[in-house]
């Protein structure tokens, strides 16, 4: 791929989804964006679909984010504003460049998400449901705005990551429909691979229903403890299972992707963010373009 010179390619989106919490969602998303524009000189945009924010905050840092609420750049005003003026707050606007804490200003952006997006979410359907509305149409129209809002920003990125909430909203659904490649962050236990199967069969068919295309989808290992025979074996499994769709690389249980996860006030080189990890986080990113450019094109 000869990206630096003639017509660059539209973003490929990425959703980074998994039904439950706490299985390393938006970690995996920062640290995949960081990896991607500090080492393959790629230019990525994170968007926060979740309202617990834990990307937003770890890839922007408190203060700034702080800042993007107050001036209302955040998600829920953006959708909010459709509903409310009827008129759409422009998506490039939400957008903050630059934001990673990693020295060498590598590429990475933010669109923010806020607490208010649970509620804007729920008042959303409520206002929807009392104007007669189906649920699939409810769908459509959030999915189109979500769509019509990345459309305005697709040629700027190479990968636009969207690290999206926990269990079942149509935000997350939307977020499945959207993307070229879903990625899910799993950690190799039992319960996890039963999870991981039946979301797998139901996303392939919302995505066949309602996409008409193909995405890939791709698992990855997170907080795998490589002593505890039980995560061998099941993330053996799921290789046999899922065969090139699993991630060769796993991300250890470990201390310093913990660590990284923290905001620093002074700028940090890759390594001393990632610590020990710093070499599992960059592969990660290699592995991750590999296997992309063998996707179909969309
Ligand atoms: N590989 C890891 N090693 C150690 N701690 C991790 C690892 N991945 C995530 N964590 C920690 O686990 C918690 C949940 O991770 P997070 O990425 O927020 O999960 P999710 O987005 O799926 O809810 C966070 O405190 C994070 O720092
Ligand atoms: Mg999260």
């Amino acid at each position: 791929m000869d990206e630096q010179k003639g017509a660059r390619m539209p973003a490929r989106i990425i959703s980074v989804i998994n039904m439950k919490g706490g299985v390393g969602k938006s970690t995996t998303t920062v640290s995949l964006a960081e990896t991607l524009a500090h080492h393959q000189r790629r230019r990525v945009l994170v968007i926060d679909l979740d309202p617990q924010t834990n990307a937003s905050i770890m890839v922007a840092g408190p203060e700034k984010w702080n800042g993007m609420r107050e001036a209302e750049r955040t998600l829920d005003f953006y959708f909010e504003s459709y509903i409310v003026q009827q008129k759409p707050k422009p998506f490039k606007q939400l957008i903050e460049k630059n934001v990673s804490d990693l020295k060498g200003k590598p590429d990475v952006a933010l669109c923010a998400s806020a607490p208010e997006f649970r509620i804007v979410e729920r008042d959303m359907i409520e206002s929807f449901v009392k104007r007669g509305f189906q649920i699939d149409m409810i769908q459509k129209w959030i999915l189109e705005r979500f769509a019509n809002g990345i459309k305005n920003v697709i040629n700027d990125y190479d990968y636009i990551l969207i690290d999206c909430p926990p269990g079942i909203s149509l935000f997350a659904e939307a977020a499945l429909i959207a993307a070229d490649t879903i990625l899910v962050p799993s950690i190799p236990d039992y319960v996890s691979r039963l999870g991981l199967i039946t979301f797998r069969k139901r996303a392939l068919r919302l995505i066949n229903e309602r996409r008409g295309g193909p995405s890939q989808l791709m698992v990855l290992a997170t907080k795998y403890e490589d002593g505890f025979s039980l995560h061998r074996s099941e993330a053996q499994l799921l290789k046999d299972n899922l065969g090139d769709a699993m991630f060769d690389v796993r991300i250890p249980q470990h201390v310093d992707i913990a660590k990284a996860a923290e905001w620093s006030e002074t700028q940090r080189t890759f390594e001393q963010k990632y610590g020990q990890m710093a070499s599992t986080v960059k592969k990660l990113g290699e592995e991750f373009q590999s296997k992309v450019e063998l996707a179909p094109s969309l």
